[in-house]
């Protein structure tokens, strides 16, 4: 079974299969389609398949041309029919991994995934789950499922669990160009999800296990989370001894070694950082260990939008005004910058404590023209001059790229910058408060970046 697998993976007659074709599982499929296989797509969503099968991605780091390209080729198709997958000699799958309302795992996704994919086992097929988890789930959910089948991994079929790394907006690292960590139930199962992803993805990482590969993710996002916790903990330090935290980080990250620059901001937000370390935290609950790290990054974290609107509601009581009645313009609401992306961005949540304290709130951001909340609408609106000058304070969420942050500072009265987007304009109109600075002369622009340190991302 291995050789021949091994084989139809060497001369790209192996069928690969997708289940999920979303943030991670379209850019995956479009790279074992340009690598020269045939790639079926499934999921559920009949939407997203029929709008792929027409040319149109729905993921804003795959172009639209390379999908109808590949479906015109016949190397892509997308379907919701999961007998499909029968077709296929690897499947990889990447469905959601949320948490639950208890914020525990939420592993319906991944069980539904599991079942259609034992529904369609048959012997000599690769199966990989890349969506993120707990340690233990590729063999303690997915192998006795598909052994049910009386198929027995390592045998007549292989199992392995294999990260995704992916960084939506990120123009130097993509699906192909970072390194991938694969590890198998069995040397065998290794072997053979080496071979798959070496055919389409420049490094792969063979680890021992499906629980080592499972917690190198988990290390990699706890590993931001706790940095980014600790850098915002400093930006509420630094507020306190009235010292500006955007200096004291590059000042550090002059350091050429023993110290990497995290940036500090509103909160984290994205499928991974807000979610992924919360899976290792039930895991090991499970254990009767307590992931003291963990939580205690989750809890600043996530104090974060909470400390912004105190933030705007102090600079407002400077000028004489309350938060109840002000009109607040909010830029930028993805959860970070240059992405369309809007889950779990804390801008939701500072938009939703401003309006519970009476504010009334509007969000311009060129990447989200629209979005929906708890069934309710919420329209970008234009930066213009007229609305800068109306409102009572403009608070920058997230800071993409392309955002007039002069003719910010120039027609606002009150700019609160979380991102240090304001640093580079010229001294002008607006006061601006950053998130560790109480309060600025007009325009200072206290938050001079070092030149040669562009900040890391802060989230995901
Ligand atoms: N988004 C990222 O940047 C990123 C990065 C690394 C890892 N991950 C992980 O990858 C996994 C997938 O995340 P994503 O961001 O791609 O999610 P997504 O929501 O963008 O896409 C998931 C897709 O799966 C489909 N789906 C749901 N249930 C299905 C089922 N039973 N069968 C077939 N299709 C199904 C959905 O319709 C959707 O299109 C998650 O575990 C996530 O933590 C995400």
């Amino acid at each position: 079974m291995e050789e021949q697998l091994l084989s139809r993976i060497n001369d790209r007659t192996a069928v690969v299969g997708i289940v999920g074709l979303g943030y991670v599982g379209l850019p995956l499929a479009m790279e074992f389609a340009k690598a020269g296989f045939r790639v079926i797509g499934y999921d559920v969503s009949k939407r997203v398949c029929d709008r792929l099968m027409a040319g149109e991605s729905h993921i804003q780091d795959v172009p639209s041309e390379d999908v109808a390209r590949m479906v015109a080729a016949g190397k892509f198709e997308a379907t919701t029919k999961s007998a499909r997958l029968r077709e296929c000699d690897a499947v990889s799958i990447a469905v959601p991994t949320p948490l639950g309302k208890t914020r525990d795992p939420d592993m319906s996704y991944v069980n539904a995934a599991t079942e259609t994919i034992a529904e369609n086992a048959h012997p000599g097929m690769l199966v990989v789950l890349e969506s993120t988890t707990y340690p233990g789930t590729t063999r303690e959910v997915m192998q006795p499922r598909i052994e049910a089948c009386g198929l027995t991994v390592g045998d007549d079929v292989f199992l392995a669990f294999s990260p995704e790394r992916v960084d939506p907006g990120n123009e130097r690292w993509n699906t192909k160009n970072t390194p991938k960590v694969v590890g198998g139930i069995t040397p065998a199962c290794t072997e053979v999800a080496v071979a798959l992803y070496g055919a389409c993805i420049d490094r792969p990482v063979p680890v021992s296990s499906t629980e080592a590969a499972e917690l190198v993710k988990l290390l990699e996002n706890t590993f931001r989370s706790v940095n980014i916790g600790l850098v915002n903990e400093m930006a509420i330090i630094c507020d306190k001894l009235g010292v500006d935290v955007w200096e004291v980080i590059n000042a550090a990250a002059t350091k050429p070694f023993g110290f990497m620059k995290f940036t500090p901001g509103p909160g984290i937000g994205g499928h991974c950082i807000p979610l992924d370390p919360h899976y290792l935290a039930w895991k090991m609950r499970t254990l009767n260990y307590k992931t003291r790290f963990i939580d205690l990054a989750s809890e600043i974290n996530s104090a974060m939008p909470d400390f912004v609107v105190e933030k705007v509601a102090h600079a407002l009581n400077e000028a004489r005004k309350a938060v109840n009645g002000s009109r607040v313009l909010v830029i930028g609401v993805a959860y970070k910058k240059n992405i369309d992306d809007m889950r779990e961005s804390p801008a939701l949540d500072v938009m939703r404590l401003l309006e519970e304290r009476g504010a009334t709130v509007e969000y311009h951001d060129p990447f989200v023209p629209v979005f929906r909340e708890n069934g309710h609408e919420r329209r970008s609106v234009d930066l213009t001059p007229e609305r800068l000058g109306g409102a009572d304070a403009v608070v920058i969420v997230t800071d993409h790229d392309g955002v007039d942050y002069q003719g910010i500072v120039d027609g606002a009265e009150l700019v609160v910058d979380t991102r240090n987007a304001t640093a580079r304009t010229r001294r002008s109109r607006a006061r601006v408060v950053s998130l560790s600075v109480t309060s600025t002369e007009p325009g200072t622009g206290v938050n001079a970046t070092l030149p040669g340190h562009p900040p890391l991302a802060a989230a995901r």
